[in-house]
């Protein structure tokens, strides 16, 4: 009997930290043993002139969230955690949504359910608290919280999510008392309001409006605001998608200041501007932009290159998609009725699971503005480390292995054809790639492999998480 199941020979090995030539062994879905010349393998998998990765962890995604009357988000579970796999992510980070004056037990039951048997890759919920009674805040969260359940996303804006300075002050005390980790959606709720009001009166409802409802100085106050609640109760924090420069400063500048703020970026704040929002659609109609629409919007060059030296600086530690999925062509999507009458009304978000790393290694890596050890904690290491996710996240013994194989010199060019999400369209179509993820193994299993899906849904796990930042 071979003493290992897998080895995955001759490929260059990358962690947080180092970069190194190695073999790694596999036994029972856990890396085993990394070092020269393993050869007692059941199965031996060449990766000569391939990168070998942790699988990436997404740990900002939407699926099968209600968004609205009549609004259905493109992708259920199956087919997320597919298009994650293809994109070489191994885990995923969905939320679990609670609508107003249900029990929070309730609305984890309902996800499991959706998620449960459907998933190709491994994954557990932040909580998303739209009504932070008195149950909720006094039992039911520190029960969740003690179950693994252990961080949770509150808005400062949207309809029925916002919540209020005081309510936010509730739900942070308790994370600091239960060692929890709440996000923060830091934008203005009454600003938005009020210029969307303005806008409309003025007849600007197109798409393109929608960033002009939302301009930089509506989210680098309430990142403020977010901070300093943070700091009045003493607890961390996490500052999700963060577009622009002054945000960014906000949060390095409390950073600097000893609190404990971690801040996230995405893809669409490193390669997509506002301009993106003025797309014409083939009737020659300004909808076209319903594609780019999300939250914080996609800003201006110089927003990209703040964001670019947030990463690079550590200012953001964490590098998500925010898959967020609507079909644009689709009435139960970006083009409902009502949204064809306003922006206000064009579901936020856009798709990205796949083309998250592809996108952060070509412009990243490839173009020299990141190191490799650099991309790896900020699409995986980092990820396990914050939200408390043991034995994952990087390529160590012990560790799960939950793997990608990367071709760093395989070029191609995004391209709607080629993903698996349930969107109609990429925001990202026609942006060139250097660096590919050429196979995903979960748990020491191929879930794609040259270019095919090998893994069968229902293989991706439910994994309860510890205590957020307690990760060695
Ligand atoms: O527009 C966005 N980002 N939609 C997803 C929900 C959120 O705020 O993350
Ligand atoms: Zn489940
Ligand atoms: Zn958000
Ligand atoms: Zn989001």
């Amino acid at each position: 009997m071979a003493a290992f199941d897998t080895v995955i020979r001759n490929g260059t090995v990358a962690t947080a930290s180092d970069t190194f030539k190695a073999d790694v062994a596999i036994k029972k879905g856990r890396i085993v043993a990394i070092g020269e010349a393993i050869t007692d393998a059941d199965e031996t998998v060449d990766a000569s002139g391939l990168l070998v990765l942790p699988g990436g962890i997404d740990s900002h995604v939407h699926i099968s969230q209600p968004s609205g009357p009549g609004i259905v988000m493109a992708d259920d579970f199956e087919s997320a955690t597919r298009a994650a796999a293809f994109g070489g992510n191994t885990f995923v980070m969905p939320y679990c949504l609670q609508e107003k004056g249900q029990p929070l037990r309730a609305a984890l039951k309902d996800y499991h359910a959706l998620a449960d048997q459907a998933c190709y890759v491994d994954h557990s919920f932040h909580l998303i608290i739209a009504d932070p009674s008195d149950a909720v805040l006094g039992q039911e969260l520190p029960a969740l919280v003690a179950d693994g359940y252990s961080s949770l996303k509150i808005f400062m804006t949207y309809e029925g999510l916002a919540l209020s300075d005081y309510e936010i002050l509730g739900v942070l005390q308790v994370a600091r008392e239960t060692g929890a980790l709440v996000q923060i959606h830091a934008e203005n709720y009454d600003a938005i309001r009020f210029l969307t009001d303005r806008l409309e009166r003025a007849g600007k409802t197109a798409p393109y409006y929608h960033g002009k409802s939302r301009p930089i100085a509506v989210e680098r106050e309430a990142t403020h605001r977010a901070i300093s609640l943070a700091e009045l109760i003493d607890v961390p924090i996490v500052i999700v998608h963060v577009s622009n420069r002054e945000a960014m400063e906000e949060i390095r500048r409390a950073q600097a200041r000893g609190l404990k703020i971690h801040g996230e970026t995405c893809p669409q704040y490193l390669v997509l501007t506002e301009e993106d929002m003025q797309d014409i659609n083939k009737d020659g109609l300004n909808m076209e932009g319903a594609k780019y629409v999300c939250s914080p919007p996609p800003r201006d060059k110089a927003s990209q290159e703040a964001c670019w030296e947030g990463l690079q600086r550590g200012v953001f530690s964490l590098f998500s998609s925010d898959h967020c999925p609507f079909r644009y062509d689709d009435e139960a999507g970006k083009l409902t009725p009502k949204g064809r009458t306003s922006f206000r009304w064009v579901p936020n978000g856009i798709p990205g699971v796949e083309t998250r790393l592809p996108i952060l290694f070509s412009e990243g890596v490839s173009k020299g503005r990141i190191t490799l050890n650099q991309f790896v904690a900020l699409t995986a290491t980092n990820h396990a480390k914050t939200y408390g996710l043991k034995g994952k996240g990087s390529i160590a013994i012990g560790y799960d292995a939950d793997i990608a194989l990367w071709d760093p010199q395989k070029t191609a060019k995004i391209s709607q054809s080629g993903l698996h999400h349930g969107s109609d369209y990429t925001p990202y179509e026609g942006i060139e790639i250097s660096g590919w993820p050429v196979a995903t193994m979960l748990r020491g299993k191929f879930v794609v492999r040259d270019g095919q899906l090998t893994g069968a849904k229902g293989e991706g796990r439910y994994v309860t998480r510890g205590k957020p930042g307690a990760v060695a």
